[in-house]
Formats: structure tokens, sequence, C-alpha cells
């Protein structure tokens, strides 16, 4: 049985098998319409979340599946002191998949230990979003035409935004792609994402704490917002919130095809009169994030063949 704990669970074939059938699904859904008939998905959100959980739900009623599960963990037993291997052992009774959110690191690692169905990652900690990562895998390769070959800004809270982490680990198994990661210095990458899968992999990358010098070199800009619930203190989150600000006076910078990718939700870290510009592509993000996740849970199931 397969399971999604990291974005690197899938090899590249299977990565790009899957990616297909998302792309698939996203010109003809209806054809996959009772695909999951009489499968159920359990969603376990033990942290706050409106697209990745409403996305999974979206995803199996689009194939016909039925969908249970908690939004927030005061409402589930873990309120009573349920462990995360007591709570899967029952839903794995209960359910054909799982989507798991937690606020822990490695929690649905765990899970995956004791689970008898499939359990997909939605999220731990600062740490992985493999199914963001699928999304925005989507999106940079229907809008680009590629996964390579290309120079890559992230921007923002690169120290806590577990959606950067997962995507890096994934843009690097590509060729030839550079990365230019901006951030203030106190919201950097963690150093084993820079030491291990940076520079002992040889991948091109600088640091910067500007936007606008680098905003000609990219192709794609991901911003992100400042991850406020992993601050351990209000003042250093005010004093960092919004060190980076996209409006149309730096958008004048960037490239006629650059594309604007954020996996949501949004605080300030980009103005609302960018959404007009065409390279915004935020929103049509969040739809691809609906046919990856129909299409990883078909390949969970083993119904994509
Ligand atoms: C992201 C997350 O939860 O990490 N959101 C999402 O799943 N689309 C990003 C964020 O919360 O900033």
């Amino acid at each position: 049985m397969k399971h999604i704990i990291s974005p690197l669970d899938l090899s590249t074939e299977e990565l790009n098998d899957l990616l297909e059938l998302a792309t698939s699904i996203s010109k003809d859904p209806k054809k996959y319409s009772s695909v999951c008939q009489g499968k159920k998905l359990a969603t376990l959100f033990y942290e706050p979340s409106t697209r990745t959980r409403l996305s999974f739900e979206a995803a199996m009623l689009n194939l016909g599946g039925s969908v249970l599960g908690f939004s927030d963990s005061a409402s589930s037993s873990v309120s009573k002191g349920e462990s995360v291997e007591d709570t899967i052992r029952v839903i794995s009774c209960y359910a054909d998949i799982c989507a798991m959110r937690h606020p822990k690191e490695g929690a649905p690692m765990v899970a995956a230990q004791y689970a008898t169905i499939p359990v997909i990652n939605a999220g731990d900690g600062g740490h992985n979003h493999p199914t963001q990562t699928l999304t925005d895998l989507l999106t940079i390769k229907e809008l680009k035409g590629t996964l390579s070959g290309l120079t890559l800004g992230l921007c923002g809270d690169l120290k806590f935004g577990r959606t950067v982490h997962s995507l890096i680990n994934a843009m690097v198994r590509y060729q030839d792609n550079h990365f230019i990661l901006i951030s203030p210095i106190e919201l950097k990458i963690p150093d084993y994402l820079r030491q291990e899968v940076l520079i002992d992999n040889k991948i091109p990358f600088k640091e910067v704490q500007k936007l606008e010098p680098v905003m000609p070199e990219l192709d794609l800009l991901y911003m992100t917002r400042v991850q406020k619930e992993r601050f351990f203190n209000e003042e250093d989150y005010i004093r960092l919130r919004d060190s980076f600000i996209l409006d149309m006076e730096k958008m004048t910078y960037a490239r006629h095809d650059m594309l604007v990718l954020h996996p949501l939700p949004r605080v300030n870290e980009i103005s609302l009169e960018v959404d007009h510009d065409p390279r915004a592509v935020y929103f049509k993000q969040a739809q691809y994030g609906v046919y990856v996740r129909m299409a990883l849970i078909m390949t969970l199931l083993g119904l994509n063949k």
C-alpha cells in the first residue's frame, strides 16, 4: 500500500503519470464522475484549512465517492486524549483512504505506520505539504509547458512555509532549475534544505532580501504568507509580516510571461490590484488542486488503470 507523506514518495515516473492523469481529468472531469463510487475518503484535520480540506472533499465527490471526517481537533476524540495511532486504526475501519493535516511534524508518517488504508499528508507543521506541491507542479506544467529550465523565485516565509520546502524538494528533481530565495534574514530556508537539498546536489541558488532587483530574472514567483501560527512571539510576527508586498509597481519589473503563484490563503503579501494581471494565476492554481487530488485519490486506490 502506498502513502503520500513527502513529495518524494512518488518517483518522477509516477509523478509524471499522475500529472498526466490530472490533465486528462481537467479536460473532461465528467468522464471520471463515478470512478470512486462506493469509496470513502476521511479528512482528519487537526489544524485549520479551507482549500486543502475542501479540495480533497470536492475531489472525492467529483469522483462519485463520499467523504467523512473532522475539521477541528476540538470536535474529535483528540480532545479526550486519543492518540493519532488509535484514531487512524479506527478510521481505517470506516474509510478507504484518508487525508491528514496535523500541527506536529511527522504525525501523518506515524499514522501511516498504523493505518490499513492509504494516508495522505495534507500538511504536517512547518515540514511538508506534498499535495500542495502536486498542485503547484500541475499549475507550472500546464501554464509554462515544462518543469525544467526555470528560474523560480520563492518569496516570504521560507523558514516555516511547508509549501516552499516541499516545492524545492520536488523541483530539484527536474533539470536546470535555478532558485532565487527571497526572504528576511530571520525567515531564510532551514539549514537542512540549503545543505542537503541544494548545496549537496549542486543546485544553483541565491538568497536575497529584496524582491525588485531579481524580478526580471524570474519565470515564476511563488509568494507565501508569513506563517503567524508558527511564530514564538507576536512582536516578531508583526515586524516581519509585511516584509514583501507584491504590487503592480513591482510587477512592472517582471517579464511579460512570468507567473505569480501562491498556495493561499493570502494575507497582505499580494495587493488586490495584482489579481487583474493575467500573470497572477493563484486562483487557477486552486482549481488545479482539485484535479490533481482527484488523480491522486484514483492512483492510491489503484483506480487509475
Ligand atoms: C498552505 C498551508 O497550509 O501550508 N495553504 C494551503 O494548503 N493552501 C499555505 C499557508 O497556509 O500559508
